[in-house]
């Protein structure tokens, strides 16, 4: 993982108590940096257990702003910070469809699927078959079943199942798959890092009839999105 430095693998020794510390802490952190300001995304923090979704010798780095391995190619479980940094300006809420690019480990959907509720759906897609099962056995394990995991290029999004209210892509392309754009309600909105020379920008858009408003929240390092709009 270019860029990163992955603290080295150890056996886990912290206790269910100590991560929910660990986690309120976060929490607690979050809200005084301005990231999480939302009711329902603080809640699905404090419900989904992020040392759930980690391999077991990274797991007692679960509330470190690292981003940790995962089994696939190029796979990473991004930092805490990063899922109230996309999800905030996403305006991700109760009742959306939703739509994940890059399932990763699985606990970015597990919190979109607490926060759209029962009513909302999530479907996520994933490029890497040994990713895909490892998000899959966390996601049952932790109660996760009302979600459609899909093994493809999320670049073409999910036909069957648009339009979406909201799409979150998490990993960075030379430009936003138009797709998915396509894919996306009228009013609809879709966040992703864009690679941009050098840098990588997040980058906001919303869908106002024919018209696509963009905005660049800030700069991020996310590993590269494969497939037919990748590299
Ligand atoms: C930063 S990780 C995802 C982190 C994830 N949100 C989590 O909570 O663990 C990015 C993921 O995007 C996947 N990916 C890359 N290109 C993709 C594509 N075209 N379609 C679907 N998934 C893709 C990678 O395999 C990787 O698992």
């Amino acid at each position: 993982m270019p860029g990163w430095i992955v603290p080295p693998p150890r056996e886990p020794a912290k206790t269910p108590e100590e991560f929910c510390r660990e986690r309120e802490a976060k929490i607690a952190w979050l809200i005084r940096q301005g990231l999480l300001r939302s009711e329902r995304i603080r809640q699905a923090m404090l419900t989904v257990r992020r040392e759930e979704f980690i391999p077991r010798r990274y797991r007692d780095y679960a509330y470190e702003e690292v981003p940790l391995p995962l089994p696939g190619e190029q796979a990473t479980i991004s930092c805490p910070h990063s899922y109230p940094l996309f999800y905030e300006p996403l305006g991700l809420d109760q009742g959306h469809r939703f739509l994940e690019v890059g399932l990763g480990s699985g606990y970015g959907t597990a919190l979109a699927r607490e926060v759209v509720g029962g009513e909302g759906l999530v479907v996520a897609i994933e490029i890497d078959p040994v990713t895909l099962a490892f998000a899959r056995k966390n996601l049952e394990r932790a109660g996760y079943r009302d979600l459609t995991l899909v093994l493809g290029d999320g670049g073409l999004g999910y036909p069957p199942l648009a339009p979406y209210d909201r799409i979150c892509i998490t990993a960075a392309g030379p430009r936003i798959p138009p797709p998915l754009v396509e894919q996306l309600k009228d009013g609809g909105r879709l966040i992703a890092p864009v690679r941009e020379g050098d840098e990588q920008n997040l980058v906001l858009l919303e869908k106002r009839g024919k018209k696509v408003r963009r905005k660049v929240i800030c700069q991020v390092l996310y590993v590269p999105l494969r497939g037919r709009y990748g590299a």
